[in-house]
């Protein structure tokens, strides 16, 4: 490690050791509004540059294209990255908010080989599932998982919102190296009872949408105004109309322990992820997205932000005031399932 670049810690048990705080590419390509392509491109130059190693895509994000966008960045930087994807929800072209969720081996075979061809590798380094399909059994699919780990095309297995007993259930059939769920101080689902079966097998938790969806940051400063058609956020319950009036007032503990440290609220709210995880005894790789240069400097700058423990205690609450759900549809999360 020099100077300039993050901490790093090791991915899952026994795994390789990836920058302490990773790089959400989804936005890259759909959900929160137009991309500038070349910024796109610098800001993943500069978190490589930072340290950051874990960079994170799914398959569905632009419907394949953000898997085609990474590949030269991939190819240039192969040995330096460990990269991660993900497969489980199907979409249809005639209705864009249309998810379903697939585990089956088949689909899961058919997806690894779309992925790679469009990564151009022949290696994923982390393979998520993306969604749980409760109809299909984990000795089936975590089992498929790792035919593809022993073909060597995969090296280590994740899922992304699943129960502690599903998580436990998982690892029993194949080591499970990394959770991926919502974490935030507005999103605390996870640690109800999936971050202590993270703690008791290893696991490593990598939060997503670490920022609320941006809303943490504070940017939403006209919060409940409408938001650009296409924008992901303008259908979640919790960033629209009056419940994001009042969750924007849920901020000002952020906003004044911020200024305390002469750092942003955006700052905050990722400090108190990696904060959070030392309380439960885990590692997290918190994954913030963002496609321009600055913000990733100033989301990195949050790996070296200590709070204290009242500031801590200052943010406890939050997450139970929040209002609104954080999707429309919460059938797919791990909390329908608790
Ligand atoms: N497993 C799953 O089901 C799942 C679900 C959602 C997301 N994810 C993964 O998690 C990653 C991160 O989650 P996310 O992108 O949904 O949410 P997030 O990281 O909480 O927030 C991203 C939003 O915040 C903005 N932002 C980032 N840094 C900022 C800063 N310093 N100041 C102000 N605004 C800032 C970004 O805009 P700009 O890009 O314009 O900077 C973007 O709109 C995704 O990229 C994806 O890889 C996984």
């Amino acid at each position: 490690m020099t100077d300039n670049k993050i901490a790093t810690v090791e991915l899952g048990r026994g795994g390789p050791r990836v920058g302490v705080q990773g790089l959400g590419c989804m936005g890259i390509s759909e959900f929160y509004g137009d991309t500038d392509e070349a910024s796109a491109r610098e800001t993943l130059e500069t978190a490589l540059a930072a340290g950051v190693t874990l960079f994170d895509t799914a398959d569905i994000y632009g419907s394949g294209a953000n898997e085609t966008f990474l590949a030269p960045f991939v190819g240039a930087h192969r040995d330096e990255i460990t990269l991660a994807t993900k497969f489980g929800i199907e979409r249809r072209e005639d209705d864009p908010d249309y998810r379903g969720v697939n585990n089956s081996p088949a689909y899961i075979r058919k997806a690894v080989e779309a992925s790679l061809r469009r990564l151009n590798t022949d290696v994923i380094d982390l393979y998520y599932m993306h969604r749980h399909d409760t109809a299909v059994p984990f000795a089936e699919s975590v089992g498929a998982m790792a035919e593809l780990v022993r073909e060597g095309k995969v090296k280590q297995l994740g899922l992304s919102e699943v129960t502690g007993a599903e998580l436990r259930e998982a690892h029993a059939v194949h080591p499970i190296a990394a959770l991926q769920s919502e974490w935030s101080l507005f999103s605390r689902d996870v640690e109800r009872s999936a971050v202590a079966a993270a703690a008791e097998l290893g696991v490593t938790v990598v939060p997503y949408s670490p920022l609320g969806r941006g809303f943490l940051t504070g940017s939403f400063a006209d919060a409940g105004k409408e938001l650009a058609a296409g924008d992901f956020r303008a259908s979640q319950p919790r960033m629209t109309g009056e419940n994001a009036k009042a969750n924007a007032a849920l901020l000002e503990p952020v906003h004044k322990i911020a200024a305390a440290h002469g750092a942003t609220a955006g700052q905050v709210a990722l400090a108190w992820v990696q904060q959070r995880a030392r309380v439960h005894g885990i590692t997290v790789v918190p994954i913030p997205g963002t496609r321009k240069s600055h913000r990733l400097l100033e989301n990195v700058g949050a790996t070296r932000l200590t709070l204290t423990d009242d500031e801590l205690a200052l943010l406890e609450p939050i997450a139970g005031q929040v209002a609104g759900d954080r999707y429309q549809d919460m059938s797919l999360t791990s909390l329908a399932r608790e």
